[in-house]
């Protein structure tokens, strides 16, 4: 269940993967007419359970021991990679936060934007650098529990 020097735990494993088809989820469906029943399930009750495995994987991230950085890489990119794992989760978490606060108040819909914009942009960083680093250096996604694509 826990993490050991090169794979994640089943828990984060869970906890990652269905937070990652969430915030997809809860991404496309801000693009649906918020007076309608759907943009109340859709957007803002998966919204919250965002908020909830969030917070969880937040919680994991300080409770289980850390793997050995991914090898082969310079300084830079491991820096890089670390706050991107801090960076994403703590706007994940304002994003919803932000969200919820909107919903209650009416107040700030920019600022639940801008955030979703950045958590976008983080997002799409994170999947590009695993993409160049398991199709140029070796096993990432076999981390976090994909090893299909890994060579024999
Ligand atoms: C479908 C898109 C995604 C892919 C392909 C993906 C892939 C991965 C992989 C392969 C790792 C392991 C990195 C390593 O080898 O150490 C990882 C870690 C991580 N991912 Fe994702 N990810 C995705 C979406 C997300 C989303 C939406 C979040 C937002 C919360 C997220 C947050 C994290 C965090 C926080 C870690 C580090 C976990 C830790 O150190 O405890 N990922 N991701
Ligand atoms: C990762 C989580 C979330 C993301 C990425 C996200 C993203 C967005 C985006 C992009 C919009 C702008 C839609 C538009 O007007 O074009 C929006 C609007 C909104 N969101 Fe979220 N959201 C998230 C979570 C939540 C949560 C948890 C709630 C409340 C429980 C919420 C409530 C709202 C409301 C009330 C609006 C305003 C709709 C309107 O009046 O136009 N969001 N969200």
């Amino acid at each position: 269940m826990k993490n050991s020097a090169n794979t994640y735990g089943s828990i984060p494993r869970f906890l990652h993967w269905v937070n990652a088809l969430l915030i997809i989820l809860v991404w496309f469906s801000s693009n649906i007419d918020d007076d309608s029943i759907l943009f109340y399930w859709g957007h803002m009750m998966l919204g919250i359970a965002t908020l909830v495995f969030t917070l969880a994987q937040i919680i994991w991230f300080f409770v289980d021991k850390k793997l050995d950085p991914l090898p082969d890489l310079p300084k830079w990119r491991k820096i890089a990679i670390h706050w991107n794992h801090i960076l994403i989760m703590l706007i994940a978490f304002l994003v919803a936060a932000s969200g919820i606060f909107l919903w209650q108040t009416d107040q700030f819909e920019d600022f639940h934007e801008l955030l979703s914009t950045g958590l976008v942009l983080l997002f799409l960083m994170h999947v590009a650098g695993t993409f160049l680093y398991q199709f140029t250096k070796g096993k990432t996604l076999a981390r976090m529990g994909i090893k299909f694509l890994d060579k024999k």
